[in-house]
């Protein structure tokens, strides 16, 4: 693998996810490979398990994290191509993205989308100068439209609770819609698609209310409803995530009705596992009753990034020493 940005970077996901299991009953097998190589961080936008998760799991293949925190500590970085810089950017991509490739073996970047121009936020941009720029293996820790590592993390969770919990081996999936206090990007929730479409082991429903509908290339292959109780229904597993306007790029649409996941609506589902990929707000996006269960996953979830980060930058190891 040289870059890890979607499910598309993936030949074999049901391989990943047994690499990511690997390293989880064995953290350390292969503290080794990553000897005398260096990860950099680039964090432009806040984070806590992506930041961490990465760090730990790149120390267990024996490699050396720095993290720099790009949007409080660095220069400002300017992105557009032929750009008179008089502003308030100080530094261009093109000149800070190729010493990055010399200081580092693996470039990781986390950038948020702007969520003001639809087009601009979805042609990728800014991580696609990374690439461009850097000339080394890009892992993205979060982009304008993807959260790859975060997807990836959720199936590895998925696949320990059929286990587990002796579910179908073709679980009903469901993606809910939940309300925020502000317009979040649609990271999540089209990445979370995008890999159980990828995986093709579900049967998957998305519900939100009208105007939240996703980009369909993400979504194509769910079935999309705007009855969240009817979607719930015998449901398996139920991915909480709230995610702003695509077609009115943006904006927070009247939502109307009770989304909020509580546990009257869940009693139809099959003993519904609820997910979040975290940071949640409590009793708005999601009820305590819910995350103080037992049908939570948050937490299992959210530890599991670790050994998702694991299995990929493993991969662009072994890639790296062909
Ligand atoms: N889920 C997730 O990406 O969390 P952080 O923003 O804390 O990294």
């Amino acid at each position: 693998m040289k870059q890890f940005l979607s499910a598309q970077d993936v030949q074999d996901i049901p391989s990943l996810i047994q690499s990511a299991l690997e390293y989880k009953a064995n953290p350390w097998k292969d503290e080794m490979l990553g000897k005398h190589k260096k990860l950099g961080c680039l964090f432009m936008n806040p984070s806590m398990r992506t930041r961490l998760s990465t760090q730990v799991a790149a120390q267990q293949l024996g490699m050396e994290t720095v993290i720099f925190n790009v949007g409080h500590e660095g220069w400002a970085l300017e992105f557009e191509d032929g750009a008179t810089m008089n502003g308030t950017n100080v530094e261009h991509v093109k000149d800070a993205a190729p010493i990055l490739g010399h200081y580092f073996d693996i470039l990781a970047v986390r950038t948020f989308p702007g969520l003001k121009d639809r087009s601009a936020d979805y042609s990728e941009h800014i991580i696609h100068q990374f690439i461009h720029y850097a000339g080394i293996p890009v892992i993205s820790l979060e982009s304008a439209t993807l959260h790859p590592l975060q997807s990836l993390a959720d199936l590895i969770t998925v696949h320990e609770a059929i286990a587990q919990h002796t579910l179908a081996s073709k679980p009903k999936i469901v993606l809910t819609w939940a309300p925020h206090v502000k317009p979040l990007p649609q990271c999540v929730a089209n990445s979370f698609a995008q890999w159980v479409n990828a995986w093709g082991a579900a049967d998957f429903v998305i519900t939100h209310p009208k105007g939240y509908e996703l980009e369909p290339s993400f979504t194509n292959g769910a079935t999309i409803s705007h009855d969240q109780d009817a979607a719930l229904k015998d449901a398996d597993f139920i991915y909480v995530k709230n995610w702003s306007a695509y077609e009115d790029y943006g904006t927070m649409p009247g939502h109307g009705g009770e989304w909020m996941l509580n546990n009257k609506k869940i009693e139809q589902s099959n003993n519904g596992k609820v997910m979040h990929c975290l940071p949640v707000r409590r009793n708005v996006e999601l009820s305590d009753e819910i995350l103080d269960s037992s049908n939570s996953l948050v937490t299992k979830q959210a530890g599991n990034r670790v050994w998702a980060a694991q299995a990929v930058i493993a991969s662009m190891l072994k890639a790296s020493n062909k």
